[in-house]
């Protein structure tokens, strides 16, 4: 079924499509994957795009394979969506991303005064609370992370 007035965002050779979006996270997407204006090879944005079940955004990164770290910051804004590795044009692997429990090294907390800011080798960790409002509270130290704060570490 094509008609002009269907969207067309090409099909990716090989490299990740991250599908299922919450509609308007892409540009959080991005920085959480490091893309900026230097970047090389090519990607795709579709933001607030018509799917079955409401809107949705769509990032396609050709030639890139998320890390751990990357799929953990997703479980925090982007339950439910899927990450596809697509080789050759075909979808490889299709992993569904599940919501954080916990974050696990990936966070700094911003108390100056909790363990893991005192020159030791303690990894930090924090108890994702609630999801909506997005809530994580430091293991150590049981601080909560500030909105502002928790957004520019993604
Ligand atoms: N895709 C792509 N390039 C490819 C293959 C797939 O950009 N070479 C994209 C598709 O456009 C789609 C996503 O990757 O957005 C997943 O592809 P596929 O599993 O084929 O689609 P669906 O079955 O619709 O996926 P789902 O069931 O997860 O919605
Ligand atoms: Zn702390």
């Amino acid at each position: 079924m094509s008609s002009e007035k269907e969207l067309k965002i090409d099909k990716i050779k090989s490299g990740t499509v991250i599908d299922h979006l919450p509609a308007g996270s892409g540009p959080t997407v991005l920085r959480i994957l490091g893309i900026d204006s230097k970047w090389g090879t090519s990607v795709s944005v579709a933001m607030n795009v018509s799917s079955k079940s409401g809107k949705k955004d769509i990032v396609k990164v050709e030639d890139r394979i998320l890390q751990k770290e990357e799929t953990d910051k997703l479980g925090l804004i982007a339950n439910n969506a899927t990450i596809n590795i697509v080789e050759n044009y075909n979808v490889k692997e299709k992993h569904h991303v599940s919501p954080s429990e916990e974050m696990i090294g990936v966070l700094e907390c911003k108390n100056p005064k909790c363990v893991t800011n005192q020159g030791e080798p303690v990894v930090t960790n924090f108890k994702v609370e609630s999801a909506n409002p997005l809530t994580l509270r430091c293991k150590y130290c049981e601080r909560i992370m500030e909105k502002e704060l928790l957004e520019e570490q993604l």
